[in-house]
Parts: C-alpha cells; structure tokens; sequence
C-alpha cells in the first residue's frame, strides 16, 4: 500500500499583491486516491482561490504543490493540469458545435499525443442522458445546464485522475445537477483506485453524496480541524 498522496499541498499560499491581502493563509492538504473531499464555506471565504491555486492555474505566493510525491516543475505545469482538471462554476465554450468544443483541447500542445474519439464523445453525451444529436447543437444554443455537461465531457474524455469541481451546478436545474453527479460519479467508480476529487458545493446534501470527507473554508483559512473523515482515516 502506498502513501503517497495523488497531490499535496504544502503550505501553498495565496496573495492580492496589489492590496496587500492574503486570500488563502497556508493551506496544507493531502488528497490521495480514492478520496472524494467536499469543500464548503461561505461566499467569498477563498474556496475557488484555493481549487485554483491547487490546480496552479493561478501562481503560488508560498508553498508548493506535489504530484505523485515530486514538485511540480513549471515545464510539468500543462501534464499536471492534464491530469488535474479544474471545471469551473460558468463554463466557457467556444464558438461552433459541441462537437467543436470537444476537439478543442486536442488541438493543444499537451494532448498532442492524443486523438478525438466521436464514440467515447458519444458515449459520455449517451451517458450525460442527452440525445445523440447533441454533439451537433451550437453552443451558442445550449442551456446553462447544458453547457456545464459539454464542459465536464470535455474534462472527462482526456482521463484526468483528480477532478476540482468549483460549485459546478451552482444555478443549474436539477436533471442538469444530477446529470453533472452521475457523469462524475461514474468516472470515480470507474478506477476508484487511481481517481479523487475535491467538490465545492454549497448544497450540503449534494456535498454529502458526492463526498466522504469534508473541510471547510472561512476567511481564506482551510479549516483541518472540522476535517469530518467517515472512512479510511484511520488506516492513514
Ligand atoms: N485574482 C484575485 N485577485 C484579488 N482578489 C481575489 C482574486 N480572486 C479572488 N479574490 C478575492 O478573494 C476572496 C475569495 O474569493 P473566492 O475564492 O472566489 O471565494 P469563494 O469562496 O466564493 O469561491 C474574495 O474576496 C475575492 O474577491
Ligand atoms: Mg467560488
């Protein structure tokens, strides 16, 4: 059995150079594989600013994240984001079809050793409880609801191993949220043993669905100590 953690957050610290303010005070977090965390707190405590940082979307102030036990070199930055894939609360699509959107990310340099693949696109949009036509809607066209499925399959078809879910049904209707839950829940169960993810949620009932482990955030401090762990702590 291994220790390590999929990824560490060693003290990672996040700043408002320009005001002089801490948005996240040094946050220390393991998540390892198999670990489905929820994350709460009220508006504007600072959970985005820490799924961010955590994804190193955004640039440390202090601290360092480590990936599979080794710090994330900048040139590792593109596989790490590969691998850890944020998807935020208003997804942003292109112009064009779904399908377009889709293809996207197959166009950058990090996925150039991958292809786009119709029927695993198909598959997912089969499993998302949309019509087969789907991929075919303009984006333009698409609801809210919609939209956020397009962008958690567009996630979902390059295989990460962490999910940071950023309040992704935040303002959706509940078959879109609960389309979102089972696309998510089915990648989990899928390979429990190499997969985890951290799910901001302001819906306690969806936080306890989708999660095992919960933190909480307030004032920019990732609160450890109302850690409610329901299973594994012991044996770590
Ligand atoms: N890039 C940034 N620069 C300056 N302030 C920011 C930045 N991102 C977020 N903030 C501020 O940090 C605080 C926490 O924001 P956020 O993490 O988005 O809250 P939430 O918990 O609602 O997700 C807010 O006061 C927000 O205005
Ligand atoms: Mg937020």
């Amino acid at each position: 059995m291994t220790d390590v953690p999929l990824v560490f957050a060693d003290g990672i610290v996040r700043r408002d150079a320009s005001r002089g303010q801490t948005l996240l005070h040094p946050a220390t977090f393991a998540l390892h594989a198999g670990d489905r965390v929820a994350i709460t707190g009220g508006s504007g405590s600072g959970k985005s600013v820490f799924l961010r940082a955590l994804a190193l979307l955004d640039p440390l102030d202090a601290g360092r994240v480590v990936w599979h036990g080794a710090p994330v070199a900048r040139a590792a930055i593109p596989r790490y984001r590969r691998s850890v894939a944020y998807l935020r609360q208003r997804p942003a699509l292109l112009d064009g079809t779904v399908e377009d959107n889709l293809r996207y990310p197959f166009e950058l340099r990090a996925y150039r050793d991958t292809r786009f693949d119709r029927e695993h696109a198909a598959n997912l949009v089969a499993q998302s409880g949309r019509a087969a036509g789907f991929l075919d809607k303009r984006a333009s066209e698409l609801s809210g609801g919609e939209a956020q499925i397009t962008a958690l399959i567009r996630v979902l078809q390059l295989a990460p191993e962490v999910l940071l879910l950023d309040e992704p049904t935040a303002s959706l209707d509940p078959e879109s949220s609960h389309a979102i839950e089972e696309l998510v829940r089915a990648w989990f169960d899928a390979d429990r043993r190499a997969h985890a993810s951290i799910w901001v949620s302001h819906d306690p009932a969806q936080a306890a669905r989708m999660s095992e482990r919960h933190l909480t955030m307030r004032a920019g401090v990732l609160d450890e100590s109302a850690v409610t762990t329901m299973h594994g702590a012991a044996s770590r």
